[in-house]
């Protein structure tokens, strides 16, 4: 979602605003703009609907401020439509900001400050937020914030600047993400800190509720109450190669080659003497014990690995598991408490309803334990818990190496988990834990095996409508993922059915030539998937089968597969692991093929942190 750039220093502000916001393009954005104070002390916007290089064009075409301080943003329209009047920076009286967030009571205010004099020409929330800061505005900026916060409902990060205090940017957030970058003798601000790791790898994560001021030379930070404080300065441990495609076409395509690397540098300190070992994470045995109850709550692909999390759960620990949409959860008046544990799965840490669940979840009296991969976010920073899946920057809309991580993830704590149980043997959770520790190779080896058929079989795949994945057991939840991939990145209208709910309904929408994607690795499962595909296939659907490299079929059966995808065996509880890779690059090769730009695909944002 939208992406804030701020930029006091030594450097050609609109290059390092622009330099910042491309890092920022993965967010997902519809417009950009920046505004820089000039040298006369002017400040001067430009703004473009659309992608970075119609802004980028504007900048050379038309004009380029010239300044060392100003803000930008990449906007991801929320009110009015995308356009170069509603695109950021949004300019009060004397006041300019960018902002990520919603307005909630934006209708009101508005009626208040247009009673007030003010007049609005845009459709935008944050219009009325630059006009309410510039209401409050008395020439003492900290105090026009928080006279501001205090009357603002919803969330908000900003980045401010005021006409008559030069080459100075203030910052606040509630809710929505902000950090504050230092260099020498320069400061940044940005929605996360890939924007600026090009310059620097120092930053400061303002919390809730805080302030910053920024020049060249100096950062303040401020309370809601305007007392100065210190904060702790931190040190990104990600490099800007790792936030770059690498010789690769697509981000996406790198990440699911970076999918080994990021399993292995995730499960490798969490197993000890062949055991699962999360006790940095305050995870021990003595609590494991107390959990009734498990719910895992997240959004999109992160609630699917949560799936796959309920079945091992389930399956190994025998311990009851909910999954649920983060959205719903928070809504539903959940029956948790004391001896219940929430999992809260994100990739960014930072997706509105899933911390919105976190808290709900605590307040319940729940324990809760974020798995997350963005280091210091919400989520990571509110939860009882913590495990950091450790994938680097996915810079990618749609999330594969996050997906793998956070699978390893609920291996890790499944085989935990039902040893505390005293479910499986210690000698049952050394194999588990055995096989875990080799699908790092598992997982290359099966992009290396399966990416020609992938190639092949996304040729087939480019002129469908519509398609329908199954599976049943952790298959089912497996398809779940690919069917989203698939819709997200090529605009596939794609569904996922548990194969034995074909018959109660979706069987009717089999057509002539309709993909039918099977994910069939579950042994005592395979004969029944494999009857669902033949019943697709004789009512005329082009059957795709995903299978482990040992499974054969008769001759009948083989003419109801269309093309058969087999991907590297192992322990069948483990071949999520490596039947997820097929299903990731079939969506891939689909979208290269459609000519889509797979990492930034239409209306969709990486980081959703409004509801
Ligand atoms: C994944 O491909 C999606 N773009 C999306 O479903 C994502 O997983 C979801 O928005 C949750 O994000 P999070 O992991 O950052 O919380």
């Amino acid at each position: 979602m939208c992406g804030i750039v701020g930029y006091s220093g030594y450097r050609d502000a609109s290059d390092v605003l622009v330099s910042g916001l491309t890092r920022l393009e993965y967010r997902g954005y519809d417009s950009a703009g920046i505004a820089v104070f000039e040298k006369d002390g002017n400040v001067t916007q430009v703004k473009a609907k659309g992608e970075l290089k119609n802004l980028k064009n504007k900048l050379s075409d038309e004009y380029k401020p010239v300044g060392i301080t100003g803000i930008g943003h990449t906007r991801w329209a929320t009110h009015g439509e995308p356009s170069d009047l509603n695109s950021h920076p949004h300019r009060g009286r004397r006041v300019t900001i960018v902002h990520n967030g919603i307005i909630e009571n934006y209708a009101e205010l508005k009626a208040f400050l247009t009673d007030n004099g003010y007049e609005f020409f845009t459709a935008t929330d944050t219009e009325v937020a630059a006009n309410l800061l510039d209401y409050y505005y008395k020439g003492d900026p900290l105090r026009c914030i928080t006279d501001f916060m205090s009357e603002v409902v919803g969330s908000f990060a900003l980045g401010i600047m005021f006409d008559d205090i030069k080459d100075t940017i203030y910052a606040v957030r509630k809710e929505s993400p902000l950090i504050v970058g230092v260099g020498d003798n320069e400061a940044f601000i940005a929605s996360d800190v890939t924007a600026i790791l090009e310059y620097t790898k120092k930053y400061y994560l303002l919390e809730h509720n805080e302030i910053a001021k920024l020049t060249a030379n100096s950062v303040e930070f401020y309370n809601h109450r305007l007392k100065r404080f210190e904060k702790e300065l931190k040190i990104a441990d990600w490099d800007l190669n790792a936030a770059e495609k690498g010789g690769y076409p697509h981000y996406m395509i790198k990440e699911i080659h970076e999918q080994p690397t990021a399993v292995k540098t995730t499960i490798t300190p969490r197993i000890k003497n062949g055991l699962p070992d999360l006790s940095e994470c305050g995870i021990t045995a003595e609590k494991l014990q107390t959990y009734r109850r498990i719910f895992i709550v997240a959004c999109g692909t992160a609630m699917y690995a949560g799936m796959v999390g309920k079945y091992l759960i389930e399956g190994l620990a025998r311990v009851p598991v909910e999954v649920d949409v983060a959205s719903e959860f928070r809504y539903r008046n959940p029956i948790i408490g004391k001896g219940d544990l929430v999992i809260i799965i994100s990739q960014s840490g930072e997706t509105a309803d899933s911390l919105e669940a976190l808290k709900i979840s605590k307040s319940l009296g729940a324990e809760t334990l974020g798995i997350v991969n963005v280091k210091g976010s919400s989520i990571a920073r509110n939860s009882d818990m913590l495990i950091y899946t450790h994938a680097g920057p996915e810079i990618a809309v749609a999330s594969t190496k996050a997906y793998m991580v956070q699978l390893s993830v609920m291996y890790l704590f499944a085989f935990k988990l039902a040893l505390a149980k005293g479910a499986i043997s210690i000698e049952e959770c050394e194999r588990l834990t055995k096989g875990l520790a080799a699908t790092p190779e598992l997982i290359q080896n099966s992009i290396d095996t399966v990416i020609n058929d992938c190639q092949f079989v996304a040729t087939k795949l480019v002129a469908a409508d519509d398609l329908f994945y199954l599976g049943r057991g952790l298959d089912y939840a497996l398809s779940l993922e690919g069917s989203l991939k698939l819709k997200e990145i090529t605009y596939i209208h794609s569904e996922s059915y548990a194969s034995g709910e074909l018959k109660h309904g979706p069987i009717s929408l089999i057509c002539e030539g309709m993909p039918v994607i099977a994910i069939a690795t579950q042994k005592s499962l395979i004969p029944k998937t494999v009857s669902n595909v033949e019943e697709v296939k004789a009512r005329g659907a082009m059957t795709i089968l995903v299978c482990d490299e040992e499974t054969v079929f008769g001759e009948e059966t083989q003419k109801a597969l269309d093309y058969i995808i087999k991907v590297p065996k192992t322990d069948e509880v483990l071949m999520p692991m490596s039947a997820i890779v097929p299903l990731q690059l079939l969506a891939y090769y689909t979208s290269v093929n459609k000519g889509i730009d797979m990492d930034k695909p239409r209306n969709l944002a990486k980081s959703v942190t409004v509801e």
